[in-house]
Parts: C-alpha cells; sequence; structure tokens
C-alpha cells in the first residue's frame, strides 16, 4: 500500500512538472492571405510535416486570411504568448527594426534571384536574429515577388500616378515613394484593401500577382502596370521565448519541417506569379501594361531617391551588399 502511494504521488509531481504530460504543444499560425498562396501552402506544408513527424507532441493550427490577428497586431499577440508562428510581410516590422526596410527601397532588386542570393547571403542571415532582443526570431525568409502597380487609371508614366491615394502597408518608405510621384499614400490592413478599392475610397494599391489575384483586387482595378518596382516577401517569425523554450527533442525537428515548409513556398511562389498572372490576363477585367525599357526608367528615376532619405536608418552597408546581390 505505501508503495502504491508513492507511486501516485510520484507521479503527481511528474504531471505537475509537466514532464508526463500528455498534452500536445499546441502552434497557432496566423496569417493575412489566402490558403491558395505561397505562404497559405506554407503554413499548411508546415503544418502536415510538423504533425506527421511528432504525432501526438505537436498540433499546428493554421489560421488564414486574417481570421486570427491582421498583420497590425500579430506581433503584439505572439509577445504575448497568444500566437507563436505568423509571416508578416518585411514590410510590417517597422516597430521592431529599421534594418528590414531595405527590403522596401524601390528597385532594388532585378529579380528574385538576386533576393534569394541576399536573403541567403551574411547580411540577409543576420538580419533574421536583429529583432531578438525584442524578443522575435526570424525562422527564414519566404518569397510571395515582386509588385505590380493596380490603379482606377492607366499607370504608363509615373505623372500618371499624382494626385491618385494608394493603400501602402505600414512601412514610411513604401509612403516616401509614392510622394515621391506626387500620390496620396494610405497605410492600411490588408484585409480592407478590396473594399477600399470596390467603394473607391482609394484610387489604387500595389501588390504581387498572387494576392491581387487571391484577393480579386484585379476584378476591381481597371489597370494594372507589371512594374516590377518592389517587394513582397516574408519573414517567418515567432516569440524566441517559445522557440527557446520547446523541448529538446522537439526544436530541431520543427526547425528542419519549417525549412521544408519554406522551400515548398519558395517553389511554389514563382510557379504562382506566372499562373495568377496568366489567370488576371485570361479573365479579361483589368488591362495589363507592359512598361517600355524609356517608360520603366522614368520610374525609377522618381522613385530611386527614396533610398537616401533612409541610408541612415537602414545603413548604407547594408543597401549596398543587397544592391551587389544583383551581380
Ligand atoms: C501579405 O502578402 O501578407 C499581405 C501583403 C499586404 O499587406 O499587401
Amino acid at each position: 500500500m505505501r508503495k502504491l502511494v508513492t507511486l501516485l504521488a510520484a507521479a503527481g509531481m511528474m504531471v505537475a512538472a509537466g514532464v508526463a504530460s500528455a498534452e500536445p504543444i499546441t502552434i497557432k499560425f496566423s496569417h493575412v492571405v489566402a490558403e491558395n498562396t505561397p505562404k497559405g501552402k506554407m503554413a499548411l506544408k508546415f503544418k502536415e510535416l510538423a504533425e506527421s513527424r511528432l504525432p501526438g507532441k505537436v498540433t499546428v493550427e493554421v489560421y488564414p486570411n486574417s481570421q486570427l490577428f491582421g498583420d497590425g497586431k500579430v506581433l503584439e499577440a505572439m509577445l504575448l504568448g497568444d500566437v507563436q508562428i505568423a509571416a508578416p510581410s518585411l514590410s510590417k516590422f517597422n516597430k521592431y527594426t529599421k534594418k528590414l526596410q531595405v527590403f522596401d527601397l524601390p528597385f532594388l532588386f532585378k529579380d528574385m534571384e538576386a533576393v534569394e542570393k541576399f536573403q541567403q547571403g551574411p547580411d540577409g542571415q543576420k538580419l533574421l536574429a536583429s529583432m531578438e532582443k525584442k524578443g522575435l526570431l526570424g525562422l527564414g525568409y519566404l518569397h510571395n515577388g515582386l509588385k505590380q502597380l493596380s490603379a482606377s487609371r492607366e499607370l504608363r508614366n509615373p505623372e500618371d500616378a499624382d494626385g491618385l491615394k494608394f493603400r501602402i502597408q505600414t512601412s514610411d518608405v513604401l509612403a516616401a515613394q509614392f510622394e515621391a510621384v506626387g500620390a496620396v499614400p494610405l497605410k492600411k490592413p490588408f484585409s480592407e484593401v478590396f473594399l477600399l478599392l470596390q467603394t473607391k475610397a482609394i484610387d489604387g494599391q500595389e501588390n504581387t500577382w498572387s494576392n491581387i489575384y487571391s484577393k480579386k483586387f484585379f476584378e476591381v482595378q481597371e489597370h494594372i502596370t507589371a512594374s516590377n518596382h518592389g517587394l513582397i516577401d516574408y519573414l517567418v517569425v515567432t516569440s524566441a521565448e517559445f522557440w527557446n523554450g520547446l523541448p529538446a527533442d522537439v526544436r530541431p525537428v520543427l526547425d528542419q519541417a519549417m525549412k521544408e515548409a519554406i522551400a515548398h513556398g519558395n517553389m511554389i511562389a514563382e510557379e504562382k506569379a506566372n499562373s495568377d498572372r496568366k489567370r488576371i490576363e485570361d479573365s479579361g477585367v483589368s488591362t495589363i501594361l507592359t512598361l517600355s525599357d524609356a517608360e520603366r526608367a522614368k520610374w525609377v528615376a522618381v522613385m530611386k531617391p527614396v533610398w537616401d532619405k533612409f541610408a541612415e536608418e537602414i545603413g548604407q552597408d547594408l543597401i549596398d551588399a543587397a544592391v551587389a546581390s544583383n551581380n
């Protein structure tokens, strides 16, 4: 009998200490885009890999379409422990670091290969840990792609944007970029863009082909300029406290699952950029304008001076490293 009491007491102590707890670790992954996008598919791949490799130990709940949090709130929620993984666009970390603004500089990267080279190089990798003191840990970069401009009127030359209201993400660089062409930038959540365009509260926006297609922006914008003038990529981010506190037999498995999920999302990103552009073209709802080299050069000339305004905050060395990735 005494032996039984001792055994029960020991079991009780183990449960209290969480040692023998059979409760799986719940990971909430919140994002703002549709499931049929590089980020949506990456999140589902992470869930599949994590749960199959850690059965009973980890449960991943994926919340797409701003169902749980919009990008404005998700990082605060993460620091409070209400969500464990998110992948906001690199333009949405302004409150936590100025360095990531480098990714918003207009006409910085000539293509996605250059973006990949910079992100995987020493400077890009260093940025992953740049917010750790503030409690946020970057797990990796995920691609979406280059941005296009859309508006209620044709945007062939920079003057065409004069006076138009454009929705932007919460980035001062993007605000300066639109001010450079005489437009009025308005910082608004992604979840509101369709309605703002539909009701003509704004005249235009900038986004990737997959976001323009999956959120039906093309249905409420007559004109799209294939400008490739900037980037929307993501930082897959977690709470440093949460990730560093994961059990030793769990974290390496999740690290690997995340690596593979990101590779999966990146593979899809390129395909989606092409196929969603084609779907928009085929819809015949909005016209896609391809700029001539001379027209593009005019946008570059007006927007590129924005770099100088942010060189001090970002660091000229970092900008130079990003530029060098184009070679
Ligand atoms: C996203 O792709 O996560 C949203 C981008 C945006 O806010 O425009």
